[in-house]
């Protein structure tokens, strides 16, 4: 993935997106202070924009450095250093204590983990009682998700390889999100409450305790 360039469009052209699902969550969880952790962050951009809507603390948690200097970045020119800090993880082993989190929330990420099972129960364990994860992918209402395609035909769809995807082929990364039976994945990883409807803005695995 061009970082730059992925960083640019997420800050510029694509930023309505975030601020689209970052009321999404607000609203539908509820969860407005506390402590949130943003998986697979990338430059923090959804973490970002709920940060602008809520008191809530975050912790922006991706496996690549040179995403998460975006991230450092922006949390500096968004002046939220007080509420704000980056963790160089991988999703499937959080070095995080349990039940330390009362939202989890991930965007775009899930089509690139390896197990997202196993990914799943890191970010179950570590909700607090009464904990919210929403967690999956989307680029926004339709007319939205227009928008995003057009501005990212031209660089191609991002993953982790550095290939580009076009949107809507077979490894468009929302078309991994659609084809996946996460309702089976949850269940077989013991996960007793969550839901996993492909909506049209997206698809949205909800986690609560
Ligand atoms: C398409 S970007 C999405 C970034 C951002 N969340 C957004 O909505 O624009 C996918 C991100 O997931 C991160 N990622 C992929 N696998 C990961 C893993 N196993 N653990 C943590 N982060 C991961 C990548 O480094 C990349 O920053």
């Amino acid at each position: 993935m061009n970082v730059s360039k992925y960083d640019h469009a997420a800050r510029g052209k694509n930023a309505p997106l975030y601020a689209y699902y970052a009321k999404k969550i607000k609203d539908e969880t509820r969860v407005v202070s506390g402590r949130c952790l943003d998986a697979g962050c990338g430059g923090g951009y959804l973490g970002l924009a709920l940060a602008c809507i809520t008191d809530l603390e975050f912790t922006f948690l991706d496996i690549s450095p040179e995403m998460l200097e975006k991230a450092d970045a922006h949390i500096i020119e968004d002046g939220l250093e007080n509420r704000a800090r980056t963790l160089q993880a991988d999703v499937h082993n959080i070095p995080l204590p349990d039940g330390c989190m009362d939202l989890v929330i991930s965007r775009g990420s899930i089509p690139f983990w390896e197990d997202p099972g196993k990914a799943l129960s890191e970010i179950y364990r570590l909700l607090a009682p009464h904990g919210k994860a929403f967690v999956g992918g989307g680029r926004g209402t339709p007319e939205m998700r227009k928008q995003f395609e057009r501005n990212m035909k031209k660089e191609g769809l991002p993953g982790p390889d550095g290939k580009r995807r076009r949107p809507g082929g077979p490894d468009d990364p929302w078309q991994i999100m659609k084809g996946r039976d996460f309702d089976q994945i949850l269940k077989d990883v013991g996960i007793p409450r969550f839901s996993a409807p492909i909506e049209a803005d997206g698809r949205w695995i909800r986690l609560w305790k």
